[in-house]
Protein backbone atom coordinates (compact mmCIF):
# COMPACT_ATOMS: atom_id res chain seq x y z
CA UNK A 1 0.00 0.00 0.00
CA UNK A 2 1.30 3.42 -0.54
CA UNK A 3 2.43 5.11 2.05
CA UNK A 4 -0.42 7.61 3.29
CA UNK A 5 -3.24 5.75 2.06
CA UNK A 6 -4.86 4.26 4.96
CA UNK A 7 -8.06 2.20 4.26
CA UNK A 8 -11.72 3.18 5.00
CA UNK A 9 -12.01 0.10 7.13
CA UNK A 10 -8.60 1.62 9.36
CA UNK A 11 -9.94 2.36 13.20
CA UNK A 12 -10.05 6.01 13.29
CA UNK A 13 -7.91 8.89 13.95
CA UNK A 14 -8.73 10.32 17.08
CA UNK A 15 -7.83 14.10 18.16
CA UNK A 16 -5.31 12.95 21.80
CA UNK A 17 -5.17 9.29 22.85
CA UNK A 18 -3.23 8.26 26.20
CA UNK A 19 0.22 6.62 25.51
CA UNK A 20 1.66 4.40 28.32
CA UNK A 21 5.26 4.16 28.12
CA UNK A 22 5.36 0.57 29.92
CA UNK A 23 6.23 0.70 33.67
CA UNK A 24 2.76 2.06 34.41
CA UNK A 25 1.07 -1.84 35.22
CA UNK A 26 3.80 -2.16 36.96
CA UNK A 27 3.20 0.55 39.59
CA UNK A 28 -0.44 -0.17 39.60
CA UNK A 29 0.54 -3.66 40.06
CA UNK A 30 2.09 -3.61 42.82
CA UNK A 31 -0.87 -1.32 44.17
CA UNK A 32 -2.94 -4.57 44.15
CA UNK A 33 -0.14 -6.80 45.49
CA UNK A 34 0.19 -4.23 48.65
CA UNK A 35 -3.29 -3.91 48.53
CA UNK A 36 -2.70 -0.05 48.47
CA UNK A 37 -6.37 0.85 46.57
CA UNK A 38 -7.21 3.93 48.20
CA UNK A 39 -6.07 7.15 48.12
CA UNK A 40 -3.12 6.76 51.10
CA UNK A 41 -0.12 4.41 49.62
CA UNK A 42 3.70 4.41 48.39
CA UNK A 43 2.67 5.43 44.69
CA UNK A 44 1.13 8.88 45.48
CA UNK A 45 3.78 9.65 47.98
CA UNK A 46 6.47 8.68 45.23
CA UNK A 47 4.63 9.86 42.57
CA UNK A 48 4.20 13.60 44.58
CA UNK A 49 7.87 13.65 45.14
CA UNK A 50 8.89 12.41 41.61
CA UNK A 51 6.78 15.09 39.98
CA UNK A 52 8.06 17.59 42.89
CA UNK A 53 11.61 17.16 41.63
CA UNK A 54 10.59 17.52 38.42
CA UNK A 55 8.89 20.44 38.59
CA UNK A 56 11.07 22.21 41.86
CA UNK A 57 8.07 22.83 44.29
CA UNK A 58 6.39 21.18 46.88
CA UNK A 59 3.03 19.14 44.90
CA UNK A 60 -0.04 17.29 46.19
CA UNK A 61 -1.94 14.78 43.89
CA UNK A 62 -5.81 15.36 42.95
CA UNK A 63 -8.90 13.85 41.31
CA UNK A 64 -8.64 16.29 38.55
CA UNK A 65 -7.12 19.26 37.58
CA UNK A 66 -11.03 21.47 37.81
CA UNK A 67 -10.49 20.09 41.61
CA UNK A 68 -6.99 21.63 41.83
CA UNK A 69 -7.91 24.55 40.27
CA UNK A 70 -10.71 25.14 42.44
CA UNK A 71 -8.75 24.45 45.91
CA UNK A 72 -5.76 27.04 44.44
CA UNK A 73 -8.43 29.39 44.08
CA UNK A 74 -9.27 29.00 47.65
CA UNK A 75 -6.02 28.96 48.66
CA UNK A 76 -5.70 32.33 46.73
CA UNK A 77 -8.89 33.41 49.35
CA UNK A 78 -11.19 33.83 46.33
CA UNK A 79 -14.80 33.78 48.09
CA UNK A 80 -18.38 35.18 47.17
CA UNK A 81 -18.69 38.17 45.26
CA UNK A 82 -15.03 38.52 44.67
CA UNK A 83 -13.88 38.98 40.68
CA UNK A 84 -11.04 36.62 38.92
CA UNK A 85 -9.72 37.56 35.76
CA UNK A 86 -9.56 35.06 33.37
CA UNK A 87 -8.83 34.69 29.58
CA UNK A 88 -11.74 34.09 27.57
CA UNK A 89 -10.30 31.50 25.00
CA UNK A 90 -9.92 28.64 27.54
CA UNK A 91 -11.88 25.36 28.46
CA UNK A 92 -14.52 26.21 30.49
CA UNK A 93 -12.99 24.24 33.50
CA UNK A 94 -10.38 27.67 34.00
CA UNK A 95 -13.01 29.43 34.77
CA UNK A 96 -15.93 27.29 36.30
CA UNK A 97 -14.22 27.22 40.04
CA UNK A 98 -14.51 30.56 40.34
CA UNK A 99 -18.18 30.01 40.26
CA UNK A 100 -18.12 26.99 42.78
CA UNK A 101 -16.62 29.35 45.18
CA UNK A 102 -19.31 32.40 44.49
CA UNK A 103 -16.59 34.58 42.53
CA UNK A 104 -17.58 36.19 39.18
CA UNK A 105 -15.17 35.37 36.30
CA UNK A 106 -13.99 38.81 34.49
CA UNK A 107 -13.19 37.61 31.06
CA UNK A 108 -9.63 38.89 29.00
CA UNK A 109 -8.93 38.85 25.57
CA UNK A 110 -5.74 36.76 24.08
CA UNK A 111 -2.81 37.91 22.45
CA UNK A 112 -3.02 37.02 18.67
CA UNK A 113 1.38 36.47 18.97
CA UNK A 114 0.35 33.51 21.73
CA UNK A 115 -3.21 32.99 22.23
CA UNK A 116 -2.96 33.62 25.74
CA UNK A 117 -4.21 36.46 28.37
CA UNK A 118 -2.86 39.66 26.87
CA UNK A 119 -0.60 41.09 29.10
CA UNK A 120 -1.39 44.85 27.49
CA UNK A 121 -4.83 44.20 27.95
CA UNK A 122 -4.73 42.91 31.39
CA UNK A 123 -2.23 45.73 32.29
CA UNK A 124 -4.70 48.59 31.26
CA UNK A 125 -7.75 46.65 32.94
CA UNK A 126 -5.75 46.20 36.21
CA UNK A 127 -4.71 50.28 35.76
CA UNK A 128 -8.78 51.37 34.92
CA UNK A 129 -9.86 48.80 37.98
CA UNK A 130 -7.36 50.54 40.44
CA UNK A 131 -8.67 53.47 39.88
CA UNK A 132 -12.28 52.89 40.99
CA UNK A 133 -11.22 50.54 44.16
CA UNK A 134 -12.42 47.28 41.77
CA UNK A 135 -9.37 45.04 42.02
CA UNK A 136 -10.02 41.29 41.43
CA UNK A 137 -8.97 39.02 43.87
CA UNK A 138 -6.71 36.86 41.53
CA UNK A 139 -5.86 36.53 38.11
CA UNK A 140 -5.47 33.36 36.14
CA UNK A 141 -3.73 32.60 33.27
CA UNK A 142 -3.98 29.85 31.33
CA UNK A 143 -0.75 28.38 28.91
CA UNK A 144 -3.40 26.92 26.14
CA UNK A 145 -2.18 24.29 24.07
CA UNK A 146 0.82 24.18 25.68
CA UNK A 147 2.04 27.98 25.00
CA UNK A 148 3.32 29.34 27.97
CA UNK A 149 1.69 32.58 28.33
CA UNK A 150 4.02 35.74 28.55
CA UNK A 151 4.02 35.35 32.33
CA UNK A 152 6.87 38.13 33.10
CA UNK A 153 4.45 40.78 32.09
CA UNK A 154 1.52 39.41 33.66
CA UNK A 155 2.92 38.92 36.72
CA UNK A 156 4.42 42.46 36.97
CA UNK A 157 1.05 43.79 36.26
CA UNK A 158 -0.70 41.78 39.18
CA UNK A 159 2.63 42.34 41.40
CA UNK A 160 1.68 45.90 41.15
CA UNK A 161 -1.71 45.53 42.70
CA UNK A 162 -0.46 42.46 44.79
CA UNK A 163 -3.29 40.26 43.40
CA UNK A 164 -1.89 36.87 43.46
CA UNK A 165 -1.66 34.40 40.60
CA UNK A 166 -2.86 31.00 39.74
CA UNK A 167 -1.56 29.26 36.59
CA UNK A 168 -3.70 26.86 34.94
CA UNK A 169 -0.83 24.69 33.20
CA UNK A 170 -3.53 21.78 32.76
CA UNK A 171 -2.25 21.61 29.28
CA UNK A 172 1.24 22.77 29.44
CA UNK A 173 3.01 19.91 31.65
CA UNK A 174 6.04 19.92 30.29
CA UNK A 175 6.38 23.77 28.37
CA UNK A 176 9.00 26.35 29.60
CA UNK A 177 8.91 29.83 30.07
CA UNK A 178 12.53 31.75 29.82
CA UNK A 179 13.62 28.32 30.97
CA UNK A 180 11.22 27.27 33.64
CA UNK A 181 8.24 24.86 33.71
CA UNK A 182 5.08 26.91 32.77
CA UNK A 183 2.88 26.58 36.50
CA UNK A 184 5.89 27.54 38.54
CA UNK A 185 6.27 31.09 38.36
CA UNK A 186 2.44 32.17 40.10
CA UNK A 187 1.70 31.51 43.93
CA UNK A 188 -0.34 28.36 42.52
CA UNK A 189 0.13 26.00 39.52
CA UNK A 190 -2.08 23.37 38.51
CA UNK A 191 -1.62 20.48 35.82
CA UNK A 192 -4.25 18.14 34.51
CA UNK A 193 -3.33 14.21 33.67
CA UNK A 194 -7.06 13.88 31.95
CA UNK A 195 -7.06 11.42 29.99
CA UNK A 196 -6.11 13.22 26.40
CA UNK A 197 -3.43 15.57 27.93
CA UNK A 198 0.09 14.73 27.49
CA UNK A 199 0.63 12.66 30.32
CA UNK A 200 -2.48 10.68 31.50
CA UNK A 201 -3.64 8.87 34.96
CA UNK A 202 -6.83 8.69 33.15
CA UNK A 203 -7.71 11.12 35.46
CA UNK A 204 -6.27 13.31 38.24
CA UNK A 205 -4.53 16.58 38.69
CA UNK A 206 -1.67 18.38 40.81
CA UNK A 207 -1.62 21.78 42.44
CA UNK A 208 1.97 22.92 42.66
CA UNK A 209 2.79 25.86 45.20
CA UNK A 210 5.98 27.95 46.50
CA UNK A 211 4.19 27.93 49.92
CA UNK A 212 4.87 24.70 51.62
CA UNK A 213 1.81 25.26 53.87
CA UNK A 214 -0.15 26.33 51.21
CA UNK A 215 0.17 22.29 49.64
CA UNK A 216 -0.38 21.11 53.04
CA UNK A 217 -3.57 23.29 53.47
CA UNK A 218 -4.86 22.14 49.97
CA UNK A 219 -3.92 18.24 51.13
CA UNK A 220 -5.97 18.67 53.79
CA UNK A 221 -9.04 19.98 52.19
CA UNK A 222 -9.03 17.17 49.54
CA UNK A 223 -9.43 14.35 52.05
CA UNK A 224 -12.73 16.22 53.71
CA UNK A 225 -10.86 18.54 56.13
CA UNK A 226 -10.60 16.28 59.23
CA UNK A 227 -9.42 17.57 62.19
CA UNK A 228 -6.61 15.45 63.82
CA UNK A 229 -7.60 13.69 66.72
CA UNK A 230 -9.97 9.66 66.36
CA UNK A 231 -12.95 11.96 66.28
CA UNK A 232 -14.18 12.34 62.91
CA UNK A 233 -14.85 16.35 63.96
CA UNK A 234 -14.11 19.18 61.16
CA UNK A 235 -14.05 22.49 61.14
CA UNK A 236 -13.12 23.35 57.82
CA UNK A 237 -15.31 22.44 54.82
CA UNK A 238 -13.70 19.75 52.98
CA UNK A 239 -13.51 18.26 49.00
CA UNK A 240 -13.50 14.33 48.31
CA UNK A 241 -10.98 15.28 46.15
CA UNK A 242 -7.83 13.13 46.41
CA UNK A 243 -5.80 11.21 43.76
CA UNK A 244 -6.01 7.16 44.26
CA UNK A 245 -2.46 4.85 44.73
CA UNK A 246 -3.75 3.13 41.63
CA UNK A 247 -3.81 6.24 39.33
CA UNK A 248 -0.75 7.68 40.83
CA UNK A 249 1.09 4.51 40.02
CA UNK A 250 0.13 5.31 35.98
CA UNK A 251 1.03 8.79 36.83
CA UNK A 252 4.31 7.69 37.81
CA UNK A 253 5.09 5.36 35.03
CA UNK A 254 3.78 8.12 32.70
CA UNK A 255 6.05 10.54 34.48
CA UNK A 256 9.54 8.95 33.28
CA UNK A 257 8.21 9.20 29.50
CA UNK A 258 7.33 12.95 29.71
CA UNK A 259 10.15 14.22 27.95
CA UNK A 260 9.90 11.68 25.05
CA UNK A 261 5.99 12.43 24.83
CA UNK A 262 6.55 16.28 24.49
CA UNK A 263 9.24 15.55 21.83
CA UNK A 264 6.39 13.45 19.95
CA UNK A 265 4.02 15.94 20.13
CA UNK A 266 6.33 18.64 19.07
CA UNK A 267 7.67 16.40 15.99
CA UNK A 268 3.97 16.36 14.75
CA UNK A 269 3.15 19.17 14.90
CA UNK A 270 6.69 20.17 13.05
CA UNK A 271 5.95 17.98 10.47
CA UNK A 272 2.49 19.10 9.72
CA UNK A 273 3.14 22.56 9.60
CA UNK A 274 6.21 21.50 6.26
CA UNK A 275 3.98 19.10 5.18
CA UNK A 276 1.81 22.63 4.71
CA UNK A 277 3.93 24.88 4.08
CA UNK A 278 3.09 25.01 0.10
CA UNK A 279 -0.30 25.68 1.26
CA UNK A 280 -2.03 28.86 0.96
CA UNK A 281 -4.10 30.07 4.55
CA UNK A 282 -3.31 27.37 6.83
CA UNK A 283 -0.52 28.72 9.32
CA UNK A 284 0.41 27.01 12.68
CA UNK A 285 -0.58 28.28 15.72
CA UNK A 286 2.67 30.53 16.67
CA UNK A 287 5.38 29.60 18.89
CA UNK A 288 6.42 32.19 21.19
CA UNK A 289 9.94 33.26 21.20
CA UNK A 290 10.57 33.13 24.61
CA UNK A 291 9.80 29.76 25.72
CA UNK A 292 9.02 26.23 24.76
CA UNK A 293 5.74 25.26 23.60
CA UNK A 294 4.81 21.47 23.96
CA UNK A 295 1.82 21.38 21.07
CA UNK A 296 0.01 19.34 23.07
CA UNK A 297 -2.56 19.92 20.20
CA UNK A 298 -1.51 20.82 16.39
CA UNK A 299 -3.44 23.89 15.79
CA UNK A 300 -3.84 25.67 13.31
CA UNK A 301 -5.34 28.79 11.55
CA UNK A 302 -7.50 28.77 8.32
CA UNK A 303 -7.99 31.58 6.10
CA UNK A 304 -10.80 30.41 4.05
CA UNK A 305 -10.04 32.79 1.58
CA UNK A 306 -6.87 31.72 0.46
CA UNK A 307 -7.53 28.08 1.61
CA UNK A 308 -10.50 27.42 -0.45
CA UNK A 309 -12.52 25.75 2.32
CA UNK A 310 -14.01 27.01 6.25
CA UNK A 311 -12.21 25.44 9.13
CA UNK A 312 -15.88 23.66 9.69
CA UNK A 313 -15.66 22.45 6.15
CA UNK A 314 -12.37 20.86 6.65
CA UNK A 315 -13.45 19.05 10.51
CA UNK A 316 -16.50 17.55 8.37
CA UNK A 317 -14.52 16.61 5.82
CA UNK A 318 -11.69 14.88 7.69
CA UNK A 319 -14.82 13.44 9.46
CA UNK A 320 -15.66 11.73 6.31
CA UNK A 321 -12.37 10.37 6.03
CA UNK A 322 -12.62 8.87 9.88
CA UNK A 323 -10.21 11.74 11.41
CA UNK A 324 -11.08 13.27 14.80
CA UNK A 325 -10.14 16.90 14.42
CA UNK A 326 -12.14 19.95 16.69
CA UNK A 327 -12.05 23.50 16.75
CA UNK A 328 -10.05 25.52 19.18
CA UNK A 329 -11.52 26.49 22.72
CA UNK A 330 -15.11 28.27 22.31
CA UNK A 331 -14.87 31.84 24.13
CA UNK A 332 -15.94 31.92 27.35
CA UNK A 333 -17.90 35.05 26.60
CA UNK A 334 -19.65 33.21 23.72
CA UNK A 335 -21.17 30.50 25.96
CA UNK A 336 -24.62 30.71 27.19
CA UNK A 337 -22.83 30.12 30.61
CA UNK A 338 -20.42 33.32 30.76
CA UNK A 339 -22.57 35.47 28.63
CA UNK A 340 -23.24 38.09 31.18
CA UNK A 341 -19.61 38.00 32.41
CA UNK A 342 -18.01 41.35 32.39
CA UNK A 343 -14.85 41.29 29.85
CA UNK A 344 -11.79 43.20 28.29
CA UNK A 345 -12.11 42.61 24.51
CA UNK A 346 -12.38 39.06 23.30
CA UNK A 347 -12.44 39.98 19.58
CA UNK A 348 -9.15 38.24 18.95
CA UNK A 349 -10.49 35.82 20.77
CA UNK A 350 -13.44 35.16 18.61
CA UNK A 351 -11.42 35.04 15.62
CA UNK A 352 -8.90 32.30 16.60
CA UNK A 353 -12.03 30.17 17.69
CA UNK A 354 -13.59 31.05 14.16
CA UNK A 355 -10.85 29.68 12.44
CA UNK A 356 -8.76 27.81 15.02
CA UNK A 357 -8.65 23.65 14.42
CA UNK A 358 -7.08 21.03 16.11
CA UNK A 359 -5.53 18.51 14.21
CA UNK A 360 -4.88 14.85 15.62
CA UNK A 361 -1.80 15.11 17.93
CA UNK A 362 -1.67 11.70 19.84
CA UNK A 363 2.36 11.17 20.64
CA UNK A 364 1.51 7.41 19.91
CA UNK A 365 -0.08 8.28 16.17
CA UNK A 366 2.42 6.55 13.38
CA UNK A 367 4.18 8.65 10.59
CA UNK A 368 1.66 6.73 8.07
CA UNK A 369 -1.69 8.27 10.21
CA UNK A 370 0.06 11.37 9.99
CA UNK A 371 0.79 11.27 6.17
CA UNK A 372 -2.72 10.29 6.07
CA UNK A 373 -4.05 13.84 7.66
CA UNK A 374 -1.54 15.66 5.81
CA UNK A 375 -3.10 14.44 2.69
CA UNK A 376 -6.74 14.20 3.75
CA UNK A 377 -5.99 18.26 4.82
CA UNK A 378 -3.98 18.42 1.26
CA UNK A 379 -6.42 17.47 -1.13
CA UNK A 380 -9.12 20.39 0.73
CA UNK A 381 -6.99 22.87 -0.69
CA UNK A 382 -6.85 21.29 -3.79
CA UNK A 383 -3.31 20.75 -3.61
CA UNK A 384 -1.31 16.80 -4.15
CA UNK A 385 -0.31 14.48 -1.74
CA UNK A 386 2.61 13.67 -0.31
CA UNK A 387 4.40 10.47 -0.34
CA UNK A 388 6.30 10.82 2.76
CA UNK A 389 7.04 13.36 5.30
CA UNK A 390 9.78 15.29 6.52
CA UNK A 391 12.01 14.01 9.85
CA UNK A 392 11.55 16.75 12.34
CA UNK A 393 14.72 16.21 15.18
CA UNK A 394 12.82 18.51 18.16
CA UNK A 395 14.88 17.69 21.15
CA UNK A 396 13.19 19.13 24.52
CA UNK A 397 15.01 22.30 25.43
C1 LIG B 1 -7.16 24.74 30.26
C2 LIG B 1 -7.73 23.64 31.12
N1 LIG B 1 -7.99 23.90 32.41
C3 LIG B 1 -8.46 22.95 33.23
C4 LIG B 1 -8.72 21.67 32.78
C5 LIG B 1 -9.31 20.70 33.73
O1 LIG B 1 -8.55 19.58 33.95
P1 LIG B 1 -9.26 18.19 34.35
O2 LIG B 1 -9.92 17.66 33.12
O3 LIG B 1 -8.14 17.35 34.82
O4 LIG B 1 -10.24 18.50 35.42
C6 LIG B 1 -8.45 21.36 31.43
C7 LIG B 1 -8.64 20.04 30.82
O5 LIG B 1 -9.27 19.15 30.99
C8 LIG B 1 -7.97 22.38 30.59
O6 LIG B 1 -7.75 22.12 29.28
Amino acid sequence: MRPGLIPATMKRILLSVPHMGGNELRYVQEAFETNWLSTVGPNLTAFEREFSARIGLPAVALASGTAAIHLGLRLLGVGPGDEVFCPTLTFVASVNPVRYLGGRPVLVDSDRETWNLDPQVLADALRERARCNRLPRAVVPVHLYGQPADMHPILEACARYEIPVLEDAAEALGSLYHGKPAGTLGQVGVFSFNGNKVITTTGGGMLVSPNREWVAKARFWSTQARDPGIAYEHSEMGYNYRMSNVLAGIGRGQLEVLDLRVEQRRAIAFRYREAFADLPGIELMPQAHYGLHTNWLSCFLIDEDKFGCTRDDMICALDAANIESRPVWKPMHLQPLYAAAERYGGEVAEDLFRRGICLPSSSSLTVEEQLYVVNQVRRLAGASGLTELCETLTPAR
